[in-house]
């Protein structure tokens, strides 16, 4: 059978999509340019990947799913590459170990520029066909959009460690302005939940269901670093009280005092009187009204707790969204939330090998909401649901309290 002849909006949506992919990928490049090829190699821990591995398995994405399936007589860039650069799909093969990925010092960082622009020229020609399926392409975008982010955190980890401390960007970051904290009354009730269309969402957030919440409040903004700075002054890191089992363990296995990435007073990398809180933009003293972040989940559960509060379901995140005066939903920092990753009433991942992208992580991980500063714009959006192991502390991961209702 023939497929349908290319129809006028087709054609205008598959050009739109090119002017998209291009967008994407330059901006991929942009977050990259900054680093030396030796900062794009560097893999500081098995969870975190190198800049350069990131770059190569994006465009992976788009040569295995989508070019090998689709543009008839395409050649591959490299075919080795199907191996190096595979992240964690089992139909599509055997794969490099994912702890191993910086010991790729060949291909080097050019050759990986290069597969890109061999890919891109391939990707560009192929929309330019008028393809008649175009949601895996975008899903590829998407794909990459959530790369970007993990391109940023990754590279703030191995900076991390480094004694140096170097700036990704040296530019002063912007002060946050403060805000004032309240809390917003949410009436609970039958709400609907997931992705109601229109527009790309991920398998995850779907199907929209209906759940039943209790009333509660929420918190219109998130918790700042100088709220943190009293759980610390409070003995916070030292009240077992205070922290969930698994948490309370890993505080005394690896000595946790205080967020991943700040130094307190007398750190010898930065000697100073005060906190100073090391991110994207090099060490810089503790902003008090800057939301925290760098938090795992048995961190931010434990401040909630001496809080006098919780942290909010999903649920009640997603519910909440809309509410008169909520305040950084996702231009800060991702949000803990309370719950586990399950699959929705009757999830059915994506037919075929993307089927592997969601649905095989839903267990042991918790999800975090909104968005945050290193997330792409357009990216976020009310249903999207992120999630990581609860001990993760090197996203930007911070905490939004809830609390039951103070009066009836
Ligand atoms: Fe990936």
């Amino acid at each position: 059978m023939s497929p349908s002849p290319p129809t006028e909006s087709s054609s205008s949506a598959a050009a739109q999509l090119a002017a998209r992919y291009r967008a994407v990928r330059a901006h991929t490049e942009s977050l990259a340019a900054p680093l030396s090829a030796e900062d794009q190699a560097l893999q500081s821990m098995p969870d975190a990947s190198p800049a350069k591995w990131h770059q190569a398995h994006t465009t992976w994405f788009f040569e295995t799913l989508v070019l090998g399936a689709r543009l008839p007589g395409y050649q591959p860039f490299d075919p080795r590459f199907q191996y190096l650069f595979n992240s964690y799909y089992e139909a599509l093969g055997p794969r490099h170990p994912r702890p191993h990925r910086g010991l790729l010092s060949r291909p080097a960082l050019s050759e990986i520029q290069a597969y890109r622009r061999h890919v891109d020229a391939a990707m560009l020609d192929l929309l330019g066909t008028n393809p008649q399926d175009l949601t895996l392409i975008e899903l590829g975008l998407q794909h990459e959009q959530q790369h970007q982010e993990l391109l940023l955190t990754d590279i703030l980890h191995a900076f991390s460690c480094n004694p140096l401390l170097p700036a990704y960007d040296s530019a002063a970051p912007q002060p946050c302005p403060p805000l004032e904290m309240q809390w917003l009354p949410h009436p609970g009730g039958q709400v609907e939940i997931g992705h109601a269309g229109p527009g790309f969402a991920f398998d995850n957030e779907s199907p929209r269901h209906t759940v039943l919440l209790p009333a509660y409040e929420i918190a219109n903004r998130l918790v700042t670093c100088g709220e943190f700075a009293d759980f610390i002054a409070d003995g916070g890191y030292q009240r077992p009280a205070l922290w969930l089992s698994d948490g309370w363990a890993l505080v005394q296995a690896n000595s946790w005092q205080h967020p991943a990435y700040w130094l307190a007073p007398g750190d010898p990398r930065a000697p100073s009187d005060g906190w100073q809180v090391f991110g994207l933009h090099g060490v810089r003293p503790l902003d008090r009204h800057a939301p925290v972040m760098q938090l795992s989940f048995y961190e931010a559960a434990a401040y909630a707790d001496w809080a006098g509060a919780r942290l909010p379901t999903e649920f009640e995140w997603e519910a909440a969204h809309g509410l008169p005066g909520m305040a950084q939903l996702s231009d800060q920092a991702w949000q803990w939330t309370r719950s586990a990753y399950h699959p929705y009433p009757g999830f059915k991942p994506m037919a075929g090998a993307v089927g592997e992208y969601n649905g095989k992580f839903m267990v042991g991980q918790l999800i975090l909401r909104g968005g945050s500063l290193a997330t792409p714009a357009g990216h976020a959006r009310k249903s999207y649901r992120n999630f990581f192991p609860p001990a993760a502390r090197w996203q930007f991961s911070g905490l939004r309290l809830a609390r039951e209702p103070s009066s009836p």
